[in-house]
């Protein structure tokens, strides 16, 4: 596709810092590969709305560097070991070096706003990344504890789909349309059935397509969406007890995933998800139709029906 050729571009060009570490670290993420989905949609959203997608380059690019740091970030606080099929960067580089790269990212991102951007657009990114922050925080501060729905839900609108909102409503403004409540809860939406996937993928995922491995939310003490949806017919006294635990069995872990999967929390999820899109489809009717609301819409399907 034409659209992640320039991406794919203009990414590397556009990551320049001084210090070879900085350079090694942003790299190593950035090369390992990643679905791109948040540029993407901001280009496409602007073609949605009249526009030429190439004049949303250099802000999805930009969301895409948030979106970077984010997990850069996220491996650290999750201590995780993998990302993208590789070794995570915070193993590679360590800790340190992981924070401080992705604040350079975060700060980048910021800078290809105040160049290519309007305030309304700053406006919307940097209150994003407020909620990423704090909604990660509200994740820790529950791990180990089996959360309500109400909260799963405050939880991935915060660290995921509100990005995904952003994309849309930027990408809609640079491409001249000022409706951007409607187009950012069409990527609210579509993020919220992202995270859904993404829960899901941590049950019934292929680590080899998606390049991390499954159960890691659980071992975290992470209650979400696939385990949500089964709790009725689980015993909750376990759950508990496993979620508490600090360093639970391997067995145990694989054990409780299996059931929540017999009892169909893979499906419940997945129809989860598609509701939501239904939802963000709905939305979109208002627009008229173009090549490029083709593409978003493709896109709310290979979100809904991804492996990776
Ligand atoms: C991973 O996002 C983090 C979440 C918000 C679930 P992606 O699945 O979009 O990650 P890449 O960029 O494709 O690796
Ligand atoms: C992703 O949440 C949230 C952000 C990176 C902001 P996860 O912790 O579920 O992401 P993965 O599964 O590690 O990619
Ligand atoms: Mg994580
Ligand atoms: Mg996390
Ligand atoms: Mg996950």
């Amino acid at each position: 596709m034409v659209l992640l050729e320039a991406i794919e571009r203009r990414l590397l060009e556009e990551l320049n810092p001084k210090v070879k570490l900085v350079l090694e670290t942003g790299r190593y993420l950035i090369d390992g590969g990643g679905k791109r989905l948040r540029p993407l949609i901001t280009m496409l959203s602007c073609g949605m709305c009249g526009g030429e997608p190439e004049d949303a380059l250099p802000l999805g690019v930009g969301l895409e560097y948030i979106h970077a740091a984010s997990l850069l970030h996220d491996d650290v606080v999750d201590g995780a070991k993998k990302r993208r099929g590789r070794e995570s960067a915070n193993l590679i580089f360590g800790n340190e070096v992981a924070v401080l790269t992705g604040d350079y990212m975060y700060a980048k991102a910021l800078h290809l706003f105040a160049t290519h951007g309007t305030i309304d657009m700053i406006r919307i990114v940097s209150r994003a990344v407020m909620d990423m922050a704090e909604a990660q925080v509200l994740e820790l501060s529950r791990v180990g504890e089996l959360i309500t729905e109400e909260e799963y839900f405050q939880i991935i609108d915060g660290k995921t789909a509100v990005l995904f909102g952003a994309c849309v409503s930027v990408g809609g403004l640079a491409g001249g349309c000022d409706e951007e409540g409607r187009l950012y809860e069409v990527g609210l939406r579509m993020g919220r059935a992202f995270q859904l996937i993404d829960d899901l993928l941590d049950y019934a995922g292929n680590s080899e397509k998606t390049g991390k491995p499954v159960g890691n939310d659980l071992r975290e003490g992470k209650t979400t969406y696939p385990l949500l949806s089964v709790l009725d017919s689980l015993d909750r006294v376990r759950v508990e007890s496993l979620l508490k635990e600090i360093n639970p069995s391997a067995e145990e872990i694989e054990s409780l995933r299996r059931e929540v999967l017999s009892l169909g929390g893979d499906v419940k999820t997945k129809e989860r998800a598609v509701e939501e899109l239904s939802r963000a489809k709905e939305l979109l009717s208002v627009f008229p139709e173009n090549q490029y609301k083709e593409e978003i819409l493709k896109l709310m399907d290979f979100v809904a029906f991804r492996e990776l």
